[in-house]
């Protein structure tokens, strides 16, 4: 039996050396221990042994199974890991792998972050505010009376006759001004929902609002510092005109319109023939904002402006509908 068993061993062993794929270390292992291979059939056997044999031969045969086992691990291994690899079926180590396709960011996500960093560079802090929002912060705050067109059920999404989801990144100056004494100096990024759809308009768009408190804050800054966001967003060739507007938190209030950047101001269908396009709203705050706020009109003024995010994507990239934002079709974002 012993002689047998020494049998077995060398030749499972001298096997498992010459395999040279998982397949056949597979059919070695099932021959020699598998349910009917031949180490485990002389282990079955063992109890028909004289009882004198018995505790050294199942010794023998215990340790004899566990060497090959052993062997077919190391074996296994090595073929696993030889650099051509050619041994295993189905794998070839050779040949390019699969690339994952590469995620970009969002165009208006690029957007917002560089109209973010443009002013912080100018001294500007990010604030945050809720989304859904109180008509307290949203409207009344903001000298917009109850019988505002804005507050119509047309425009805007309410939740009850209290709660909205926010309009505009407005209500974040109140918020920030009952946090804080001045000098504030903000930008408020966010979303901003409208019952409103064509192409120009989208029912979720994004804005950024800035708000600046001071000592002496003149329109002269806001000239300055809206100048200085167009030349940086378009490029520094871009005419800028402060047109007079009207909203109920900014007295004067402003329209900023830029140099048509498709027909550089001679006049096409984007800009409807005047060379001119609409990019921000802003003015100077409202003393009525102010009083709101508990903060004092006599010491203090302010500029706020605000923007659409949305609107400098599709000028910077000539899109010519707001919609292609939000269809996911990645033919169209993977371009950005
Ligand atoms: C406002 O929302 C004011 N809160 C801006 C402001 C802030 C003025 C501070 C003064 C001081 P307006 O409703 O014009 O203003 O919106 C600002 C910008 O948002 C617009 O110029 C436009 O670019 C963008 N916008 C408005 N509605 C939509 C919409 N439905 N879809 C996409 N963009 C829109």
């Amino acid at each position: 039996m012993r002689q047998r068993l020494d049998d077995i061993k060398a030749e499972a062993l001298q096997a498992i050396n010459a395999a040279d794929s998982g397949k056949d270390l597979e059919q070695i292992k099932i021959r020699v221990l598998g349910r009917k291979g031949i180490l485990t059939k002389i282990l079955k056997s063992i109890g028909t042994l004289p009882p004198e044999e018995r505790p050294a031969i199942g010794q023998l045969a215990n340790r004899y199974k566990k060497e090959i086992e052993a062997a077919a691990r190391a074996r296994e291994k090595l073929i696993l890991s030889s650099s051509t690899g050619t041994h295993i079926e189905g794998l070839d180590p050779t040949l390019p792998g699969r690339p994952l396709p590469m995620g970009t960011l969002h165009p208006i996500t690029q957007i917002m972050d560089e109209v973010c960093s443009i002013f912080e560079r100018m001294g500007f802090t990010v604030a945050k505010g809720p989304e859904v929002e109180l008509d307290f912060y949203n409207f009344e705050a903001l000298n917009i009376p109850a019988d505002h067109p804005a507050r119509d059920m047309q425009d805007t999404f309410y939740i009850d006759h209290k709660v909205l989801l926010r309009t505009h990144t407005s209500p974040i100056q109140i918020r920030t001004m009952e946090q804080q004494q001045p000098p504030v100096r903000i930008i408020a990024p966010g979303k901003v929902y409208r019952c409103d759809s064509d192409v120009t308009h989208t029912p979720m768009f994004h804005q950024v609002e800035g708000l600046l408190v001071n000592r002496d804050v003149s329109f002269a800054d806001l000239k300055g510092i809206l100048t200085t966001f167009v030349h940086q967003i378009f490029d520094a060739e871009t005419a800028v005109r402060f047109r007079p507007s009207f909203f109920p938190f900014t007295e004067p209030s402003a329209e900023i319109d830029i140099q048509c950047v498709i027909c550089r101001g001679s006049g096409c269908r984007i800009c409807s023939q005047t060379g001119w396009l609409e990019v921000l709203g802003a003015g100077m705050v409202h003393p009525e904002v102010f009083r709101h706020v508990g903060y004092d009109t006599e010491e203090f003024t302010g500029l706020a402006f605000g923007l659409g995010i949305e609107r400098i994507t599709m000028l910077r990239y000539g899109i010519d509908d707001i919609r292609l934002f939000y269809d996911n079709d990645l033919r169209f974002l993977e371009q950005f």
